[in-house]
């Protein structure tokens, strides 16, 4: 058994923002010192030489799965991964049990689950780390990405402002989390009904967090260095139909592009659904930078994975 409290990454919120910092410092210089390996080829230090990740999925995942996975190939590592339905898990067997079980064969856990609850229970049974792959509740490992690509693109975290248009969802609470800790100004535009937890964004303004919620989202994108947007329907969400109606004027088109700075940037986090949440001609405009944020997954989470593991 661990002898300490593994570094578990399940909220942006619970993580301090020196430490976060450190986690992006820490994923840049990655980066950049593998240009030019060939994709498997592990890191020259391969921290994680030796350890085994195990990746649990309650749901679908394409960017989380890979970019894990090749994540602890290029440490060094390996990974295990497996739907929770082909688990015991599936069948009744409790989180609770299988945080210990798990925890004496693996170094570390990500889980992406339905509720996340599940994923505080697997943690708080866990004597290894466990990272969360997102939840109904948020999605931290995104946002380091997204943040990183911002970064990349020579901004400033702390000179931006960002407005999230469309459903209040668990993307939109970790970019909540987010401005608490790394100092961006953030916007957020839902149609009435869709906002986030009004308790959480309390929290993030109680950290000092800048946060302004503004129905209209043409006033909302007015000069704002960063327009981001996520699907109407997140995986579980069944009200499909009267979701595309109530959210049908949160698209980000050009029109609300045109409204923000000139040189601003488009994030979504991806699956994407041109003609809904976004316009096809943002995310693949000059403006969108979509599939870097997509590659950054891999280098952020590789900083998380390090960092968890104390390496
Ligand atoms: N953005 C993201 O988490 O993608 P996946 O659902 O494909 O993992
Ligand atoms: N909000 C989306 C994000 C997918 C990566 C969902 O939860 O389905």
């Amino acid at each position: 058994m661990s002898q300490h409290t593994p570094r578990h990454f399940l909220s942006l919120a619970d993580i301090h923002a020196g430490e976060l910092r450190d986690i992006l410092d820490e994923a840049h210089r990655r980066k950049k010192a593998r240009a030019g390996f060939a994709k498997a080829q592990p890191d020259s230090d391969a921290p994680l030489s030796g350890h085994v990740l195990a990746m649990l999925f309650e749901k679908s995942s394409t960017r989380t799965r890979f970019s894990f996975e090749v994540g602890m190939m290029q440490l060094g590592g390996t990974s295990i991964t497996t739907s929770a339905d082909d688990m015991q898990l599936g069948r009744g067997e409790s989180i609770e049990d299988t945080a210990k079980v798990l925890s004496r064969f693996v170094d570390g856990i990500m889980l992406r689950a339905n509720d996340h609850n599940a994923l505080v229970a697997l943690a708080q049974n866990a004597t290894v780390p466990v990272i969360n792959g997102l939840t109904d509740y948020n999605h931290p490992c995104q946002i380091m990405a997204d943040l990183m690509t911002l970064e990349e693109q020579g901004r400033d975290l702390k000179d931006l402002r960002l407005a999230w248009v469309g459903d209040g969802n668990n993307v939109a609470m970790s970019f909540i989390n987010g401005a608490a800790k790394f100092g961006y100004q953030l916007v957020i535009s839902t149609p009435k009904g869709y906002g986030p937890s009004s308790q959480m964004v309390e929290r993030a303004r109680a950290e000092g967090a800048q946060i302004d919620l503004i129905d209209d989202p043409l006033a909302a994108c007015k000069n704002v260095d960063v327009v981001v947007a996520d699907t109407w329907v997140s995986m579980g969400d069944t009200d499909i139909d009267k979701r595309m109606r109530d959210l049908g004027d949160w698209q980000v088109n050009d029109a609300l592009m045109d409204v923000a700075a000139k040189d601003a940037l488009f994030l979504h986090c991806l699956p994407a659904h041109r003609g809904e949440e976004v316009a096809a001609s943002v995310i693949d405009g000059k403006q969108s930078v979509v599939f870097d944020e997509a590659e950054n997954r891999l280098h952020a989470q590789k900083a998380i994975l390090k960092w968890c593991l104390d390496k």
